[in-house]
């Protein structure tokens, strides 16, 4: 049977908010020093700020970062990353046994955000602080001056609020690896009172409480019931993690089809958060927030360093092409979800399990990883395309199951369609032809292609091995049919514009 994919220019399935490519800066190994922030290198701004990072920043199009952590949040004094540098304490971060210098905080990654063209999401300390602490951040960030909190931020040399809205309460509680880890019901009451505190300040704030570390979690999904029969009414998401990784897998062929998991999951929560829905009579379709996906492979044991060092490289995980179209295949379930995942966050961004790697004091590279993101980020905004693919075939796979040999994607952007197309056979070209449906004639923009010699290769500091490249040329039949030649292991971007536009 020939493989196709219908696709309806005109028939939206749902909006996509940008925020679905957002990504992750925790205080964490090299992630903030000598990644986003490091004063004495040549590309550094007056602030600090490596600008041949914010480039690259720039090119994966992130419209949001989560910060500051992760892990680190649950034990972090923001106060102690306000205010004149010399002053800031140096504090042991336990999460992650280092020491953290504090140079660098909430006025500086506001600031880094506007450079790198991006919109903040904030987490509070729900671990060992509380309400006040995290109402006090709040203002801090977004009260008027004239108060107790607006003052201290003129103080410190922002008199114009930063007017963060989107903030998460707290992260991961669940875990039994966080700082002040809670019970569901002890989780939820607080995640209610603290959100219900803060709408007190700002009704329009966009909270997302926590739900569990991952799916396999003991708790799962019940610790996102208990939570949201707490908070539903007084939350706008709940939060969902999943880091896969090759360890573990049977074969390439079961590491590939793994985004099954995340497709699961994403199944599993909304059944929770819809049951809750029901439940209380509610009229408000809670969204989901991926505020933490990537591959990442624990067992390599990265975490480990020098107990109480600065700044040391952790999770430095260097990423092969089998990761890139694994990263490829959470995009497609990322953008099939899209209809309740509002905001999703590429864990992280820089140095710490990233597609940005950097070079204390010297240069900086993409990993394999990068490609997939940025072509999705870049192009696949604005609405998902309504699409029918058939004809594939599907490889057994002893950990998800049945696996589709080719999934595809797609978006428009006003008179703009993206097709995304993820090929898993490890043998065969696979053929695949595409009709666009409707009226209107269409005609190809371009076509690129993320292949490589081996499902092993990586890239690094002298090495782009993986990138993009434009793909064979592909004629466009009566502006509406095209054939794709898809060879095994590769992902594919096509952009396709109206006939008649230049
Ligand atoms: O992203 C690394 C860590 O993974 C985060 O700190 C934590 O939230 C998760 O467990």
């Amino acid at each position: 049977m020939s493989s196709s994919l219908l696709i309806f220019p005109d028939l939206v399935q749902n909006p996509i908010d940008p925020r679905l490519y957002g990504s992750f800066i925790e205080h964490l190994g090299r992630a903030v020093y000598s990644g986003i922030y490091e004063p004495d290198h040549p590309t550094a701004d007056p602030r600090g700020f490596r600008g041949d990072v914010i480039d690259l920043v720039r090119e994966l199009n992130v419209p949001v970062v989560r910060y500051p952590g992760g892990n680190f949040v649950s034990a972090y004094d923001w106060e102690d990353g306000v205010g004149p540098r010399a002053q800031r304490p140096r504090r042991l971060d336990y999460a992650w046994g280092v020491t953290e210098t504090n140079h660098f905080g909430t006025n500086e990654f506001m600031d880094w955000c506007q450079a790198a063209g991006t919109e903040p999401m904030m987490a509070f300390n729900l671990g060992t602080r509380g309400i006040d602490a995290a109402r006090q951040l709040v203002e801090y960030c977004n009260a008027p001056t004239g108060t107790r909190f607006g003052d201290l931020r003129k103080a410190h040399g922002y008199a114009e609020p930063h007017r963060v809205r989107t903030w998460c309460l707290g992260n991961e509680m669940d875990g039994p690896w966080q700082t002040g880890r809670k019970t569901a019901d002890e989780y939820g009451r607080l995640a209610n009172e603290t959100a219900n505190t803060l709408r007190q300040f700002d009704p329009k704030l966009e909270l997302i409480a926590c739900g569990s570390s991952g799916p396999g979690m003991p708790l799962f999904p019940d610790w996102e019931r208990i939570v949201l029969e707490h908070c539903y009414g007084q939350v706008d998401a709940v939060s969902i993690h999943l880091y896969v990784r090759q360890d573990g897998h049977k074969s390439l062929a079961d590491y590939l089809a793994c985004p099954r998991e995340m497709e699961n999951q994403i199944r599993d929560v909304l059944a929770a958060c819809d049951f809750v829905r029901a439940k209380q009579r509610q009229k408000k379709t809670m969204m989901l927030s991926f505020d933490e996906w990537n591959v990442w492979d624990m067992a390599l044991g990265h975490a480990r360093c020098e107990r109480w060092a600065e700044a040391p490289p952790q999770l430095e995980q260097i990423y092969t092409f089998a990761d890139a179209l694994v990263v490829g295949g959470m995009l497609l379930t990322l953008l099939r979800q899209s209809g309740r995942v509002r905001y999703a966050c590429l864990a992280q961004l820089v140095n710490v399990i990233a597609p940005i790697m950097t070079a204390r004091g010297g240069g900086l590279w993409r990993q394999t990883i990068f490609h997939p993101f940025a072509q999705a980020s870049r192009h696949g905004r604005g609405a998902l395309l309504s699409t029918r693919l058939s004809g594939i075939t599907h490889t057994d796979t002893p950990t998800h199951g049945p696996s589709p040999d080719v999934e595809a994607v797609a978006t428009r952007d006003g008179d703009r369609i993206a097709v995304f197309v993820l090929h898993r056979g490890q043998t065969d070209a696979a053929p695949l032809t595409l009709r666009l449906e409707g009226a209107s004639a269409w005609r190809v923009v371009e076509h690129q292609v993320l292949a490589a010699p081996g499902p092993g290769v990586c890239n690094g500091p002298d090495s782009a091995a993986v990138a993009p490249r434009p793909g064979p040329p592909v004629g466009i039949a009566d502006g509406h049919t095209l054939e794709l030649t898809l060879p095994p292991l590769s992902w594919h971007l096509v952009l396709l514009a109206p006939e008649s536009h230049p």
